[in-house]
C-alpha cells in the first residue's frame, strides 16, 4: 500500500483546516507516536498509520463533534478499493479504532491500544496533562507518568506539507 498516496488523497478531500489542532500536523504526530508504541508492543504498524491519517480527517469542528471517528472510517471505506490494500480483518480493526477513539477508553487489543494511545499522547498540544489512566499500552503509560514526551520528539514526523506542495504544482 502506498501511504503517501493515501495522505495525498486525504489532504485533498478533508475539510479540516490545515492549521487546526485536529489537522494534519496532529495526524503526523499521532503517526509518529503510534509507531513508537507499536515498535515496543508489536502492534500492527500499517493499521496505526492508517488510523493516524483518518481518525480526525472528517471532523466538522474542533470541539466534541459526535460521530467524527465513524465518518473518518466511512470515508476510508469509500476509497478502500482504490488506495487501501490491507486484509479485511485489518481494515475492520482500523475501522473500529477510528469509530470508537473518543467514546471508548480501554481496549485489550494491542493495535487498537497503540492507535488510541498515539492520539492521547498528543493531548499536550492543547494544554492537557497526560494521564496514565487513559493509556492502554505500557510505553504510553510510562511517557504519561513521566509527563515527558522527549522520547517522541526524537522521532521523525512525516513532512505532509511536501505532499501539499507537490499536489499544488500538478
Ligand atoms: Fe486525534
Amino acid at each position: 500500500m502506498n501511504l503517501a498516496a493515501v495522505w495525498d488523497r486525504v489532504l485533498k478531500d478533508t475539510s479540516v483546516e490545515h492549521s487546526s489542532i485536529h489537522g494534519p500536523d496532529h495526524w503526523a504526530r499521532v503517526e509518529r507516536n503510534g509507531l513508537y508504541v507499536a515498535q515496543k508492543t508489536g502492534a500492527n504498524q500499517t493499521i496505526v498509520q492508517l488510523f493516524a491519517v483518518f481518525h480526525d480527517c472528517m471532523r466538522e469542528n474542533d470541539h466534541i463533534d459526535p460521530g467524527h471517528g465513524r465518518r473518518g472510517a466511512e470515508y476510508a471505506v469509500q476509497i478502500k478499493d482504490e488506495l487501501i490494500n490491507i486484509p479485511s480483518d485489518d481494515f475492520d480493526k482500523f475501522y473500529y479504532a477510528c469509530e470508537w477513539h473518543t467514546d471508548e477508553i480501554t481496549t485489550d487489543d494491542v493495535t487498537i491500544a497503540a492507535c488510541w494511545d498515539a492520539d492521547r499522547l498528543d493531548l499536550g498540544r492543547v494544554g492537557f496533562i497526560l494521564d496514565p489512566l487513559y493509556m492502554n499500552s505500557e510505553p504510553a503509560q510510562e511517557i504519561a507518568k513521566r509527563d515527558d514526551i522527549s522520547v517522541l520528539d526524537r522521532v521523525t514526523v512525516r513532512n505532509w506539507k511536501k505532499l501539499v506542495c507537490r499536489s499544488n504544482v500538478r
